[in-house]
């Protein structure tokens, strides 16, 4: 259980909430020795429409009304530790991120599941620790956000800087900024931007990814679709370079691999639960994909031995060719994601559509 807590301490009675307008808990600020989740925000209903309509006009509406009756609507919970989003519900109220039972959410180890920010460095690609360090640094709110363009209100805006630690292991000046939002029909939009402050002219290269941790039903009613005919590295042969030859990927064992160049948008069909997560990327050419199978997921202290049936990682990255920054220069990525009900399949309807057909 990850029980929120953020407050909205806001006199002001409107819908969306912002970060601003939560007290975020003592002991959530940096660092604290026990990150919790720095806010939950929530769309109202089915459409967010209806909701934000009658958050405005109510007089006396309260933040705490705005959580749909029943517990429907969609939400999101972010960490400052890792800057991690440990929960998206779509909305029909359903989980749609995996985070182990066995999850630590302390440093020095990462939160298992969600969607971990992998920066400067993705898996063992480099020097750095695996996966880079982002993951697990306590990030802050970020108190200026640069205006984006984006038309969602709900969103909530985070930050991570360099460290005196951080300078010895990885030694340049940067920013760190992500922000995490909440579409009115209740899609999950990630929007990260980094930029080069180092103060000597010295450019720096990183690598990026949302390593995302789907919930799924069964891994072996699972199949994504978007990479066939891709190029890969397989990461369980020391990073050899092969070709997908399937028409999709199906699970069967263990899957840890990086595919290059893939298209914008990756789905990934949950047959059981009769849902499709159609993830759509920016400035993000790879995607990983990673299922420890049984033997891994045994000897992970923070998995659980049965919990590889019901996780899939699948996550926009950028590795194969790492991205460079001169001081001044900024990049910006972003992860998009949709839940929609399985009568979608790969590139025949647009979610929207299917949107627009279940409020007939
Ligand atoms: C994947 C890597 O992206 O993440 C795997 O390719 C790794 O090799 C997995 O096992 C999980 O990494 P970690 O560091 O969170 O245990």
């Amino acid at each position: 259980a990850l029980p929120p807590e953020a407050h909205c301490t806001s006199d002001r009675e409107r819908f969306p909430l912002r970060l601003s307008e939560f007290r975020v808990p003592a002991t959530t600020a940096a660092a604290s020795a026990a990150p919790r989740p720095v806010a939950s925000l929530s769309v109202p209903n089915r459409d967010g429409r209806e909701g934000l309509r009658r958050a405005r006009e109510g007089p006396r509406y309260r933040p705490r009304q705005v959580r749909p009756p029943r517990g429907r609507g969609s939400s999101v919970e972010v960490y400052f530790y890792g800057g991690q989003v440990t929960s998206w519900k779509n909305n029909f109220g359903e989980q749609q991120l995996f985070v182990s039972r066995k999850a630590s959410f302390k440093p020095p180890k990462a939160i298992r599941g969600g969607i971990q920010i992998c920066f400067p460095q993705l898996g063992n690609h480099g020097v750095l620790e695996q996966h880079g360090f982002a993951r697990n640094r306590l990030w802050s709110v970020d108190e200026s956000p640069p205006f984006l363009d984006t038309t969602f209100d709900c969103h909530i805006d985070l930050i991570l800087k360099q460290s005196e630690e951080d300078l010895k292991i990885w030694p340049h000046s940067y920013e760190l900024r992500l922000q995490v939002a909440l579409s009115p029909t209740g899609d999950l939009i990630l929007i990260s931007r980094i930029k080069n402050n180092n103060a000597d002219c010295k450019p720096f290269q990183f690598s990026f990814a949302y390593h995302t941790s789907f919930s799924v039903s069964d891994i072996s009613e699972v199949r994504v679709d978007g990479l066939d005919t891709l190029d890969y590295l397989d990461n369980l042969r020391s990073k050899m370079r092969c070709n997908e030859q399937g028409d999709a990927v199906v699970f069967e064992s263990e899957v840890d691999s990086l595919y290059l160049s893939a298209p914008r948008k990756i789905v990934t069909i949950d047959h059981e639960k009769k849902r499709t997560l159609v993830l759509r990327k920016k400035e993000l050419p790879d995607v990983v994909v990673w299922n420890p199978w049984d033997k891994k997921a045994k000897v992970m202290p923070d998995f659980g031995a049965e919990e590889y049936n019901c996780m899939l990682c699948v996550g926009a990255a950028c590795i194969e060719k790492p991205i460079t920054l001169r001081p001044g220069e900024e990049w910006q990525g972003r992860q998009e994601i949709s839940s929609v009900p399985s009568s979608y399949s790969s590139g025949q309807l647009d979610p929207e559509i299917i949107r627009q057909m279940q409020r007939i």
